[in-house]
């Protein structure tokens, strides 16, 4: 089933000459930066809503499941505007009631994983590819069977191919992201494939001192530390240190950062997780010329090329490598040497 690319990374992919898509597409590319329920292909979510309405038409149960999930689907299919952040997360509830027990679930990962992983024109769209999803306990299935309904689809690639990281939500009560790193720890001792843990949601809600004794934990644990980091320009500056006082390996998006937590970047080399059509659909980072990746690549720091969510945004990661390439104002228009490079930098920061 196809995903189709729209926006900014269709519109770098068409500028592209056939040799230089076909350099994008056999580069290896480490996909870092992907949300399960943010990543799924719309055809899947489709089929999900369609076998939801029959077995509740079946059930003969009132609800206004349907409602919500139609509408949210429609939104998604136009190809959504987002004007304020909440647009964005206000998207997640539709697409959750399609992926709330172990079945949808994980027909909803095979389909991601099949994305990113399965060769479409004998290349796949990634080498290898760190998931992440907050587990999410509804009344069908528990967060320890969350996880291990992801894990199961995850370990039908081999390790080189696909691992876990286990997100926590900003907005979770404290006891719930105490539970989610417990059982990543659990299931990690036990040699399933959970590699990171990683903090995410809203960036301006939650309290995240918190979660700072379950960072610890992860990372005493041997887990790799991911957090989404002054995604916003309302984040404030003493969040923004907290978080990297947590010694995370990678950042995702560090959109705002000040001199000071540039600093500690740079020194602790944390790698930064760039995703180009998410800022950009965000409105975070108002154009291309003026995003925060120009500042990493001038200064030779890690950074990895990602996705974040592929069914609002309707991108994909050789459309987020086409941004690195086309001429400006289409990319950034870089050199073949140099989106090796890049592509490298990546498969280097994955956690395992
Ligand atoms: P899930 O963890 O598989 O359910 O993926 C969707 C969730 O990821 C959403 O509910 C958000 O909380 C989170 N998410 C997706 N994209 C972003 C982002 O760019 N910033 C912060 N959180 C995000
Ligand atoms: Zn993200």
């Amino acid at each position: 089933m196809v995903h189709t690319v729209h926006g900014p990374a269709a519109n770098a992919l068409a500028s592209l000459t056939p040799h230089q898509l076909d350099f994008l597409k056999k580069l290896p590319k480490a996909e870092l930066h992907a949300h399960l329920n943010g990543s799924i292909p719309f055809p899947i979510l489709q089929q999900l809503a369609q076998e939801r309405e029959t077995s509740l038409a079946h059930a003969d149960e009132i609800s206004n499941v349907p409602e919500i999930v139609r509408a949210g689907l429609e939104k998604l299919k136009a190809g959504v505007v987002l004007d304020q952040l909440h647009d964005f997360f206000d998207l997640f509830p539709a697409i959750y009631a399609l992926t709330s027990n172990p079945a949808a679930l994980a027909r909803a990962t095979r389909g991601v994983l099949e994305h990113f992983l399965e060769e479409q024109d004998g290349c796949p769209q990634a080498a290898y590819i760190e998931l992440r999803s907050i587990p999410r306990e509804t009344p069908e299935m528990t967060r320890r069977k969350y996880i291990e309904t992801v894990l199961d689809e995850i370990e039908r690639y081999p390790p080189e191919r696909a691992a876990y990281i286990v997100a926590l939500d900003r907005r979770m009560e404290s006891r719930f992201a105490a539970e989610c790193v417990q059982h990543a720890i659990e299931l990690k001792n036990a040699g399933r494939r959970i590699v990171g843990i990683d903090l995410c949601g809203d960036p301006t809600a939650g309290n995240i001192t918190e979660f700072a004794q379950y960072f610890r934990q992860a990372k005493e644990a041997g887990l790799g530390l991911t957090l989404h980091i002054a995604e916003v320009k309302e984040c404030p500056p003493t969040e923004t240190l907290q978080l990297l006082s947590f010694k995370p390996d990678r950042l995702g998006h560090a959109t705002f950062l000040d001199d000071e937590a540039k600093r500690i970047v740079h020194t602790d080399e944390m790698c930064i997780e760039i995703c180009l059509s998410s800022n950009l659909l965000c409105k975070t980072v108002p154009t291309l010329d003026v995003h925060h990746i120009r500042y990493y690549l001038s200064h030779n720091h890690p950074i990895a090329i990602c996705t974040d969510d592929i069914l609002p945004f309707r991108n994909s990661l050789v459309g987020e490598y086409a941004l690195l390439m086309a001429t400006p104002p289409l990319g950034l228009g870089l050199e073949e040497a140099e989106i090796e490079k890049i592509a490298k930098m990546g498969m280097n920061s994955r956690f395992r």
